[in-house]
């Protein structure tokens, strides 16, 4: 089994989310975000590492309010950056040297399902590079600033296009090599495709759903009790509920 080093971004500042702090303090499931999300990967027996990144403004209060919780669970925390790639990059520095492979999982997706975590780490480990995504299947339209149609896209123009979710998994060199190229990308995949590698889609599932608006957070609440069940001496399906 590859040993896993689990970073998981947090320092952002929740601008979209609008409630005058870091969203990753909001209640998902009992607890907050950032701790949900943490606990999918602090008693897995493959992950070796878990570092939460965590901006200047909220480190007082992870903490004061954390401190302890986070030190049972293991994690240790990482100063965050002015982006995002910057706060991935401040972790990957820290990464220890038992890892095999680096995870990269939003603190802001914390209804990620035990079995999706296996999927991706499992072809992770096979191809090198891998993330969850959705396959598009709706019809997609362009749009003018008036919010009237300008395009209905052709799916023959623009077939098979997914959507990325986290968790990103990479061999750990690469995704040190993809960062030192210093490319400029929306995610960690793209800096590793900006590389040359390739890089392998895993299904993922809708409920891991990246929390943005405070309409996100009604939505993880309300499938955070739905969530896949473990599975059992690989019995179950993957993605069977
Ligand atoms: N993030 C980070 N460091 C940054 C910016 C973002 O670690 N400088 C983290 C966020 O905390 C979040 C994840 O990256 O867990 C995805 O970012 P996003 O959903 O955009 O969160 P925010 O940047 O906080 O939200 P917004 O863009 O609305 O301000
Ligand atoms: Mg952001």
């Amino acid at each position: 089994m590859a040993k896993v080093a689990v970073i998981v971004p947090a320092a952002g500042s929740g601008q979209r989310f609008g409630a005058g702090r870091n969203k990753i303090f909001e209640n998902v499931g009992g607890a907050a975000m950032f701790l949900k999300t943490l606990e999918a990967f602090t008693n897995r027996s493959d992950v070796c590492q878990t570092l939460l990144v965590v901006s200047s403004d909220d480190k007082d209060e992870v903490v004061e309010r954390f401190g302890g919780h986070l030190g049972f669970l293991g994690v240790s925390i990482v100063n965050g950056g002015a982006t995002r790639t910057q706060s991935v990059r401040n972790a990957l520095e820290r990464v220890c040297d038992e890892a095999e492979l680096v995870c990269v999982h939003d603190a802001a997706r914390p209804c990620v399902a035990q079995v999706w975590i296996d999927a991706v780490f499992d072809a992770a480990a096979k191809t090198g590079a891998a993330l969850l995504a959705l396959p598009i299947h709706g019809t997609i339209k362009r749009a003018t600033d008036d919010s009237t149609v300008s395009e209905t896209l052709q799916r023959d123009e623009y077939g098979n296009l997914w959507e990325a979710q986290t968790p990103q998994v990479f061999a750990r060199d690469i995704l040190v090599a993809a960062y030192a190229a210093n490319t400029d990308a929306t995610d960690d995949a793209a800096l590793v495709e900006n590389t040359g590698k390739p890089v392998t889609l895993v299904p993922g599932d809708a409920r891991n759903i990246k929390i943005t608006t405070t309409r996100d957070l009604a939505f993880a609440n309300a499938v955070i009790k739905t969530l896949p069940k473990p599975t059992q001496l690989g019995q179950l399906h993957p993605f069977a509920d």
